[in-house]
């Protein structure tokens, strides 16, 4: 009775009622949209670590994204509808999966009771994929919609000074946070889900990447809150702005 419960608590079915097929479609969207998402932070993060290489390495990456290979000079705009295309999947998945939030916080103690009693480390996992993920819901909103609308403030001086004299770096460190163990727990319960490989063996290496993402996440931000304190007399002040405008 207990484990049916829980069951509904998890999938947000309810065994009493007819099957429908709505329920396992939506299940199919949360897991390809929930894919997309984490290849894109692995590549975002990677990405974001070039400032770990130097200043021009960032730049040169920057402007590859805004694509100066065909526009002179480089078009932030093109960031602008990465940004939106993302946003769109991040508004899309984040919808699905409020219908696996325990509807009421009678039955959210109730799961913590349940819990405890099952110590079951899967529903551990579960508890913080839907406490990140409501931290998300906040912190990687603000993120994507002034990436998506200040395209142009990004580079080694634009982004170290909005991480240290704009102080954006308290919400980056909340995010890093909450980004890298929602995706850990979200990969490791599609593989279980869909039982593509080995129980053990990826919850190693999903361990192992867990750990490599947040210190090469941790590293960097310690890099552009380094190079903000040392622009903020300079604050504004663009990237090698002679050179390429
Ligand atoms: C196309 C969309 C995105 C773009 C263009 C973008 C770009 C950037 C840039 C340029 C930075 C460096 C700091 C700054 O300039 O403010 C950054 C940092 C960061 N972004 Fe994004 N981002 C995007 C989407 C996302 C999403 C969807 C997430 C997670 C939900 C995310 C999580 C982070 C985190 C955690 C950091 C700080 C990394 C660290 O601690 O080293 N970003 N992003």
């Amino acid at each position: 009775m207990q484990q049916e419960h829980i069951i509904e608590l998890l999938t947000g079915k309810d065994s009493r009622k007819k099957k429908s097929r709505i329920p396992a479609r939506l299940d199919l969207l949360q897991s390809v949209t929930g894919l997309i998402l984490v290849l894109f932070i692995l590549f975002h993060l990677l990405f974001e670590s070039s400032i770990l290489l130097g200043k021009d390495a960032m730049y040169a990456l920057t402007k590859g994204f805004e694509m100066s290979f065909i526009f002179e000079g480089g078009e932030p705009l093109v960031i602008s509808f990465l940004a939106l295309m993302i946003f769109i999947v991040f508004i899309l998945h984040a919808f699905i999966a409020t219908r696996k939030f325990p509807a009421s916080y009678r039955e959210s103690i109730r799961y913590r009771t349940h819990a405890k009693l099952l110590k079951h480390e899967d529903t551990n996992l579960w508890f913080i994929q839907i406490s990140t993920g409501f931290m998300m819901f906040f912190l990687g909103s603000v993120h994507l919609y002034t990436m998506m609308t200040q395209p142009e403030k990004i580079g080694p001086f634009a982004s170290a000074d909005r991480v240290y004299s704009d102080t954006a770096w308290p919400l980056y460190l909340l995010l890093l946070v909450s980004v890298v163990l929602h995706a850990g727990a979200g990969v490791y319960r599609l593989i279980v889900k869909w039982g593509v490989c080995d129980r053990t063996r990826s919850k190693t290496i999903i361990k192992a990447a867990t750990a490599f993402y947040l210190l090469i996440g941790l590293v960097s931000l310690g890099a552009y809150i380094r190079i903000g304190y040392e622009h903020r007399n300079d604050y504004g002040q663009r990237y090698h702005t002679e050179v390429s405008r």
